[in-house]
């Protein structure tokens, strides 16, 4: 009998964690590692926030909650979900977790049976398709062309749909690319769903704040309301409020999948720490000002870094609507030699070698589904990026 279960092995190990402890280890070894691989801001949570959560431990809010979040924060989301993008949710259609991660989960271990698919478009955040596979259905990749700034088209999704789709999982802006789906190009997939009745919507908006040149934010529920019953709208506080390590995620969905995502949490972790949570209804009912600032200073990181890449012999570099992600092509690096000796065949050699030689650590882009391609997260220092960008050119240059 074997000792590890069979959902384990259908999973596999995050390059995106597997690439930041390498980082980590050479830093330890001494070397200058500039680790541009993981996706969390580097912004402070604010202080508002940090001091809701202090004055919540004073009034000794620490005890258990009720298991999918407690009453004032499901009001805060209602509130922030018809205040930001038009939708009306009771707070029984409210599921609170540790963090967005866990409420794809829940709403995946709730409904997969064996055989049932699951339309992820690529590339895709590294989490979607191992999550899947463990919750025992099948992901079915869908591979978005560079040309169509990576997107998911009307016409891939429709081949892509069969009886056993339950459901689509959409992200946007997305992680790894940063690309955004405006009003009419989300509307061209809503109007295949909507021919599709069987097929239910997993709606990642985590990077719904962190959006640049005037780019407004549309999610499928709002732009097709028809789809709202089938729709799981799923935000969260990490990204857009710098809180990543407070663990606190929601969504908004039909109330019998809501339910359904209840039990399997109070049968796991029971509920979100309640004094995240306490800081989360700071960071959605108080001062929204610091979102602006933070987009702003995103935005400026995002034009100097796409430059700087485009300045690189081999790499081509679009610029996405949002997240702080670039997700640049290093065709024109491939099948050459780098002046440390590597051969570079793949992104992921690419990727390698820029480690090893010069300190800078990327993720390649095999790991999201599309190569020859590597992400760079922007979340970092001005200096800091602009010393990573020197360190790439130069890395690109010594190619032969
Ligand atoms: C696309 C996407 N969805 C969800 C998450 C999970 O966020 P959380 O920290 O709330 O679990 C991440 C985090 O990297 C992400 O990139």
């Amino acid at each position: 009998m074997a000792f590890l279960s069979e959902a384990l092995a259908r999973v596999n190990p995050s390059p995106t964690v597997a690439i930041t402890q390498r980082a980590r280890e050479l830093r330890a070894e001494g070397r200058d590692v500039i680790a541009l691989s993981a996706g969390e801001p580097d912004f402070d949570t604010p202080e508002n926030v940090k001091r809701a959560a202090v004055a919540a431990i004073g009034r000794g809010e620490t005890k258990y909650t009720a298991p999918d979040g407690m009453t004032e924060l499901k009001q805060a989301i209602c509130d922030k979900f018809a205040r930001e993008n038009g939708l009306s949710y009771a707070p029984a259609q409210i599921s609170v977790s540790s963090g967005g991660k866990q409420v794809l989960w829940n709403a995946l271990l709730a409904t997969l049976n064996p055989g049932d698919e699951v339309i992820v478009p690529a590339p895709y955040w590294v989490s979607y398709p191992d999550m899947v596979r463990m919750a025992g259905g099948t992901p079915v990749i869908v591979t978005g062309e560079e040309r169509d700034g990576f997107r998911l088209t009307a016409g891939a999704l429709e081949a892509a749909i069969t009886p056993r789709t339950k459901w689509l999982i959409f992200n946007s802006p997305s992680n790894p690319t940063g690309a955004g789906y405006d009003r009419a190009t989300l509307c061209a997939l809503t109007n295949v769903l909507m021919r599709h009745p069987q097929v239910h919507v997993m709606s990642d908006d985590m990077y719904e704040h962190l959006a640049y040149d005037g780019f407004t934010f549309c999610t499928p529920a709002e732009v097709e309301p028809g789809l709202a019953e089938r729709t799981l709208t799923v935000n969260g506080v990490s990204k857009a409020y710098a809180m990543t390590g407070w663990r606190i995620g929601y969504a908004g969905g039909p109330e019998p999948l809501i339910a359904a995502m209840r039990k399997v949490q109070s049968q796991t972790t029971t509920n979100p720490c309640s004094i995240s949570q306490w800081a989360a209804v700071e960071a959605l009912t108080g001062p929204q000002d610091v979102l602006a600032t933070r987009a702003e200073a995103f935005r400026r990181r995002r034009d100097a870094v796409v430059a700087a890449l485009n300045d690189c012999a081999g790499m081509t570099c679009q610029t996405p609507e949002g997240a702080f992600y670039v997700y640049p092509s290093v065709a024109g690096c491939l099948g050459r030699t780098s002046a440390g000796g590597a051969r570079i065949e793949t992104d992921e050699d690419f990727a390698t070698a820029l480690l090893e030689e010069a300190g800078v650590a990327l993720v390649f882009g095999a790991a999201f589904g599309l190569s020859p391609h590597v992400r760079l997260s922007y979340a970092a220092a001005d200096d800091v990026l602009a010393d990573a960008c020197n360190r790439i050119r130069a890395f690109c240059a010594g190619l032969t």
